[in-house]
């Protein structure tokens, strides 16, 4: 396949855009405004978006996963300072928009600004500043669907909520008798720390961050992108007692991520001591990838 027929998104956040269609910041609806003209359903942009989930859900098998969890886990291809990380994830630019759009940093920046605004833990804050990192996996030569986009349990059978659920019906797993009925390789009741989720940012980060952060940023780091989970309640026969408890940590993260965003870019100068002090309380000097 051809670059561009693996990655149809003109800029990464197209997907992220095409969320705020389907989940529209419900305090801009009740005050009547929208901050930000969200593009129609017709749209032809909304095309590309499609065609990154008809990419997605046709190749994110249980294989395709595995495979990358076996790469990607080992985390032997850089050591970076979280700064240098940030820099490197900074080289995602979308040449589609270079003036509206804001650097990766950015969107990380007013995401962590936001939860401290509002006066959340200092580890909250941390949670908001990392929880994209994982999108280095571009560049890592990864195609957009294996990055980005909404994420879902492998190895089981698909909720109708997913976003274009038609498309998983050319998935090699969906006619697979040992992954398409409902419970699939996993048992009623097992916990989502022992299903595999489709391959992407969300997983990676939590994985390199697992032991610096407590449980509740875990789960915001990790299911961030489940949203046939955190926003349509699905797969309620996988939870186990505590994903139940965790599921308001990620209800509350949600918002920051999606509604945060804002043309005006924060004053880094003004913030950096802060944030330098906080990855010094909570991070390793240098991060594995
Ligand atoms: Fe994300
Ligand atoms: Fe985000």
């Amino acid at each position: 396949m051809e670059e561009n027929q693996l990655n149809p998104l003109k800029a990464l956040d197209e997907w992220e855009d095409d969320l705020l269609l389907r989940y529209p910041d419900p305090e801009q609806i009740a005050e009547g405004k929208e901050t930000k003209d969200y593009r129609q359903y017709d749209d032809p942009a909304r095309d590309t978006v499609k065609e990154f989930y008809r990419l997605n859900h046709t190749y994110q098998t249980y294989d395709f996963v595995m495979e990358k969890r076996a790469d990607y886990l080992r985390f032997n291809r850089k050591e970076m300072t979280v700064w240098e990380a940030f820099d490197f994830l900074n080289q995602l630019v979308d040449d589609s928009d270079p003036d509206t759009d804001l650097s990766q940093f950015q969107h990380l920046l007013q995401t962590s600004e936001a939860i401290r605004q509002d006066g959340h833990p200092d580890w909250m804050v941390l949670t908001g500043l990392m929880h994209d990192m994982g999108k280095v996996l571009c560049l890592f030569g990864e195609p957009q669907w294996a990055v980005v986009g909404d994420t879902f349990p492998v190895g089981c059978a698909y909720s109708p909520k997913i976003v274009y659920p038609e498309f998983f019906s050319a998935n090699q797993d969906y006619n697979n008798p040992r992954y398409n009925t409902k419970l699939g390789v996993y048992t009623a009741g097992c916990g989502l720390r022992n299903v595999h989720m489709s391959w992407g940012h969300d997983e990676y980060v939590y994985q390199m961050m697992k032991d610096y952060l407590p449980e509740p940023a875990l789960y915001m780091l990790r299911y961030h992108s489940f949203y046939a989970w955190h926003r349509e309640g699905e797969y309620e026969y996988l939870l186990d007692d505590h994903d139940r408890e965790m599921l308001k940590w990620v209800h509350l993260f949600n918002p920051y991520d999606l509604y945060s965003k804002n043309p005006v870019a924060p004053d880094w100068e003004k913030l950096r001591a802060y944030y330098e002090a906080l990855v010094k309380k909570y991070l390793p000097e240098k991060l594995k990838f």
